[in-house]
């Protein structure tokens, strides 16, 4: 008898066709809403495996109702939307998606960085309403980016991905992590700095760490003191790792220069969140990794990863053992 697998969202067919292979399959059939909460609690009863995404909170109630649950395949590579230690505890095995995606986010945090520095947004905006009357010396004047130092809080794969832009653009490179990283130092030709000094030497700060408890509200009302009237923050991991109300203070009253956002402490971002009000910065919804082959990537590590766990065999991308 095949394992019986749930899927939190519509997929694609040729996905959906490779996983039945193995597996008995149900999935929750929109692709635009998340699967409700009680119908989850429901359906994780009686599972082998379940495939999920960022939006589904896989709390320690949830993996309560699991009777049989083997496996949560997140599709993603952040996966703090899972309680994996109590999974862990219960002998449930949770899988990321690393890797694939490191490239495209790393365009995405560049095209952020890009678009906050040269105000590309605003600028289409001017255009489009009919404001474009004259070239004029100073009209739309933003930062530099070649030359500029960048700040990478967090050198892992998309960390490094962005030095090696940021390299290219002939920025120099800082970085902070929770260990120095000698290799990659010499391999990007990058410089270890203590938080501090990365936010009062930077020009451009992008917030690459993931989420954990520890890394909630790093950047908050100090750090943005310590930053550069012209500094642009950038940040496509996740929303709490950057305090909102402080972020939003900062651009307010010019104490730094701008920001770029893909994520945000709640997503989907409230349409009458005070952020939107503002000029100096540019938001994206949560789609660092959302290019077509990127996407479908993910799908089919996801996917592998749970088929693998659930046939006995060793995945490497296991992050709770
Ligand atoms: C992730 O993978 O964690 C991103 O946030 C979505 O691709």
């Amino acid at each position: 008898m095949k394992p019986k697998v749930y899927i939190t969202r519509k997929l694609s067919d040729d996905i959906i066709r490779y996983i039945s292979n193995y597996c008995d399959v149900r999935m929750w059939q929109e692709e635009d809403t998340p699967v409700p909460r009680e119908i989850l609690k429901e359906e994780i009863k009686e599972i082998d495996g379940l495939f999920s995404l960022l939006t589904d909170s896989i709390d320690c109630y949830l993996i309560d109702q699991a009777k049989n649950l083997k496996v949560v395949s997140n599709m993603a590579v952040g996966y703090n939307n899972i309680d994996s230690d109590y999974a862990m505890k219960k002998g449930i095995a949770v899988t990321n998606t690393p890797g694939v995606l490191t490239e495209t986010t790393a365009d995405l945090t560049f095209a952020l960085l890009m678009a906050a520095a040269r105000r590309i947004n605003e600028a289409e905006f001017f255009l489009r309403d009919g404001n474009w009357k004259t070239w004029s010396p100073m009209l739309l004047t933003g930062q530099d980016i070649y030359g500029a130092t960048i700040g990478i809080i967090g050198l892992g794969r998309i960390g490094q991905a962005v030095a090696r832009r940021a390299r290219g653009f002939d920025m120099k490179v800082v970085y902070h992590n929770r260990r120095r990283l000698l290799d990659a130092e010499k391999t990007w030709n990058v410089e270890y700095k203590e938080l501090e000094e990365l936010l009062q030497v930077s020009d451009y700060i992008c917030v690459m760490t993931p989420f954990t408890p520890e890394t909630k509200d790093l950047i908050s009302f100090n750090e943005f003191s310590l930053m550069k009237n012209n500094a642009i923050l950038i940040n496509t991991s996740r929303g709490g790792i950057v305090n909102e109300e402080a972020l939003y203070e900062a651009l307010v009253t010019k104490k730094i220069w701008g920001a770029g956002l893909d994520v945000f402490e709640e997503e989907p971002l409230n349409v009458d969140h005070p952020l939107l009000t503002l000029p100096n910065v540019v938001l994206t919804p949560h789609i660092g990794s959302a290019s077509i082959q990127t996407r479908l990537k993910m799908a089919k590590l996801a996917a592998d990863n749970m088929i693998d766990v659930l046939q006995g065999r060793d995945n490497r991308y296991v992050v709770n053992d």
